[in-house]
């Protein structure tokens, strides 16, 4: 189970403090990217302070012009309010959701906590359509977690 083997990687970057917080989370980033064929676009998205809005983080796949996106714009500004997991199987059915990529045919968000904080986010984008189970929540509510420890 490809999810169970990343895991261990992923404590891995995040206990490796020679490095900073940024370049722990491109690697996440990255390691996501390379080992799960599905996931074609992966990063993070963080909320800029006290504003209502969320900034673009370290990331790997196509670069994106969305690098601010206000609460409630998007399937990324939606969790930044309801801090819930957003899975969207077919983006052409959402009507609140911000096009990074033709290419793109599914996403999913999953909140990251901090001290019950919803202060950030990750971002998957897949170009396959409807990609994503409950198995895919679990793992990046791992990730989500693990992540949180360093911010
Ligand atoms: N599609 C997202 C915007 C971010 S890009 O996927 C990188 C959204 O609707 O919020």
């Amino acid at each position: 189970m490809i999810f169970e083997n990343l895991k261990p990687q992923v404590e891995s970057i995040i206990s490796n403090t020679n490095i900073d917080k940024k370049d722990q989370l491109l690697k996440v980033c990255e390691l996501l990217e390379t080992h799960i064929s599905y996931y074609n676009w992966v990063g993070f998205y963080f909320r800029n302070g006290n504003k209502e809005e969320l900034i673009l983080g370290p990331y790997v796949g196509a670069p994106t012009d969305h690098t601010v996106i206000p609460f409630g714009k998007g399937i990324c500004g939606q969790v930044a309010l309801s801090n819930q997991n957003f899975v969207v199987p077919d983006v052409t059915a959402q009507d609140n959701y911000i096009a990074c990529s033709l290419t793109v045919k599914a996403e999913i968000v999953v909140p990251i906590f901090v001290d019950g904080k919803n202060i950030g986010q990750i971002d998957i984008d897949s170009n396959t359509p409807d990609p994503f189970t409950e198995a895919d929540e679990r793992f990046l509510e791992f990730v989500c977690a693990k992540v949180a420890e360093i911010l």
